[in-house]
């Protein structure tokens, strides 16, 4: 009898061991200006073994691509909706035509909803300041009344600027929230707390190295460092865990320090600046996925953390106000296809995951410098205008197309202007400076992509089509 127990308990813990390792999730954003369609990106993630995604809203169409698939989402509310949510009628409207509307056998499995994306960012000068929690608390309770509060949950995706340590004492256990916006973050993690929901947060051991020429580059990996931080008796060597840990002193200074804490987005990019490389991509990951994989936590927080990748794709039309590496941040390029080896499994088996399948590229056409041009006065001002419009991030300090030479650079410009444009002729003029040719010009590391082709009208009308039935379908639930 005893002994039964026993077993059931050891298989129990298997399960739930085996379930919680399930744990990684992925950033789906959608800031590109060709995108994949839905259903091809739903298919790489089952493709890949992903079974949780987190958007940044809560699109139709995204929506109906994932409805039976079985992934966990969270679905997300802009922060320029945040004041309109602080009506909590407006709040129910949402609750109920973004989540509840899905929440039927066959549907989406929600799990989240995120309020707002990093709020409180101090770039955005507190313009969320006083309606995030108000926003926040009417969703909750939106989701309560509606009677799926115990299986959804609230949650506002914050950056680690949110808190830290003081320069007198600059080590995780003296964490605490920022003092400027310490009395809405201690109402939003007391309601969070009250509701069972979990605290949700960003952190970028590349943004600390992007930020600080002199900070230690191997502590923002997981190899160990010959100076760790000493703290209470506890080593740190990486920054993931001394930022993670600072949270959890800032919660405990607030009296929550045991709510769950969801790792919202982390990764490492791959273009757009000296550090965002593969190598460095390649090096942060193979860190990063074992320590998940066997749950091993930080030193405050051993065990499992719930963590989503940022991201899955590329995305070419991100504002690149924090840095041109923002639109390199996908675990896949803009087309779903690997940058490099990787095992989210944590089992380090140096293996690409499986790409985007059947997708459809325009022809093998490239736009570029007429070799024959002879005027080049308006070169400048035609470069400058295919960059406003297209994405020429590689072309900066330290990435992937900067050893080009002039010319190189010429074309690589006119060319992802045409390719943006989905490679109309009109698109290839640059006043007389420029050609449409068949051949491959990549060269090097540096690529001259062919886009992604979006979706022809026949198959657009039937994704309409198939969008109002299901939409429709859903209507009549
Ligand atoms: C559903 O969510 C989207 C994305 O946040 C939003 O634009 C839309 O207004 C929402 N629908 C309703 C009825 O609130
Ligand atoms: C924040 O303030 C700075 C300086 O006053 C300004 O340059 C910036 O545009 C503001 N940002 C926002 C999002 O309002
Ligand atoms: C937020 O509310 C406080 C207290 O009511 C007020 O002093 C402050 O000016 C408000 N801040 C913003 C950015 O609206
Ligand atoms: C190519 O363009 C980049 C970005 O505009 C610029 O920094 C670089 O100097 C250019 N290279 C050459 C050789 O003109
Ligand atoms: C063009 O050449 C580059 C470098 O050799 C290669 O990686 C890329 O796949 C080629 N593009 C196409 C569309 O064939």
């Amino acid at each position: 009898m005893s002994r039964s127990i026993v077993v059931i308990g050891l298989w129990w813990c298997l399960v739930v061991l085996v379930l919680r390792a399930e744990g990684l999730g992925v950033n789906w954003g959608t800031m590109a200006n060709h995108k994949l369609p839905p259903k091809t990106v739903v298919q790489l993630l089952k493709d890949n073994g992903i079974t949780k995604v987190k958007l940044f809203d809560a699109d139709q169409s995204t929506m109906s691509a994932l409805a039976g698939s079985g992934i966990e989402v969270m679905i997300a509310i802009p922060n320029a909706e945040l004041s309109a949510m602080n009506n909590y009628n407006r709040a129910k409207e949402w609750v109920r035509r973004n989540v509840t509307r899905y929440n039927f056998q066959g549907g989406v499995t929600i799990k989240y909803v995120a309020v707002g994306n990093e709020p409180f960012l101090t770039s955005y000068n507190n313009s969320f300041l006083n309606t995030t929690f108000p926003a926040l608390a009417n969703i909750q309770n939106a989701l309560n009344e509606a009677g799926v509060g115990d299986s959804i949950k609230a949650t506002v995706p914050l950056n680690a600027d949110v808190y830290g340590s003081p320069e007198s004492n600059p080590v995780p256990s003296a964490g605490r929230f920022r003092p400027d916006i310490l009395p809405q973050m201690t109402q939003i993690v007391q309601f969070l707390g009250k509701n069972k929901a979990p605290f949700t947060i960003n952190i970028y051991p590349f943004l600390s190295l992007y930020a600080n020429e002199h900070f230690p580059v191997d502590y923002a990996f997981f190899d160990g460092v010959s100076n760790p931080i000493a703290d209470n008796g506890i080593q740190y060597t990486n920054v993931f865990d001394a930022n993670f840990d600072t949270l959890v002193s800032s919660l405990r200074a607030v009296g929550l320090g045991d709510m769950e804490i969801i790792v919202g987005e982390v990764g490492w990019p791959t273009d757009g600046d000296r550090n965002a490389n593969i190598n460095y991509a390649l090096r942060f990951y193979r860190g990063l996925l074992p320590r998940l994989a066997g749950n091993k936590g930080t030193p405050l927080r051993p065990g499992y953390i719930e963590v989503y990748l940022f991201g899955l794709l590329d995305e070419d039309i991100k504002s690149v106000a924090p840095g041109n590496f923002e639109r390199h941040w996908g675990i896949f390029k803009y087309d779903g296809q690997p940058k490099f080896p990787m095992d989210l499994s944590g089992q380090l088996q140096d293996k690409y995951l499986i790409g985007a399948q059947d997708v459809n590229y325009l022809p093998k056409r490239w736009c570029m410098l007429k070799p024959d041009a002879k005027d080049f006065t308006k070169l400048g001002e035609n470069i400058n205008f295919a960059c406003t419009f297209a994405d020429c991030t590689p072309l900066g300090y330290g990435s992937s197309c900067n050893t080009v030479d002039a010319n190189g650079n010429a074309s690589y410009a006119f060319n992802m202007y045409f390719q943006a444009q989905g490679q109309k002729d009109t698109a290839c003029g640059f006043q007389g400076l420029a050609m449409v040719t068949d051949q491959n010009i990549s060269q090097g590391n540096c690529n001259f992509m062919i886009q992604i082709a979006t979706t022809s009208s026949s198959t657009r009308f039937a994704q309409f089509f198939g969008a109002t039935l299901f939409l429709l379908f859903f209507s009549l639930l």
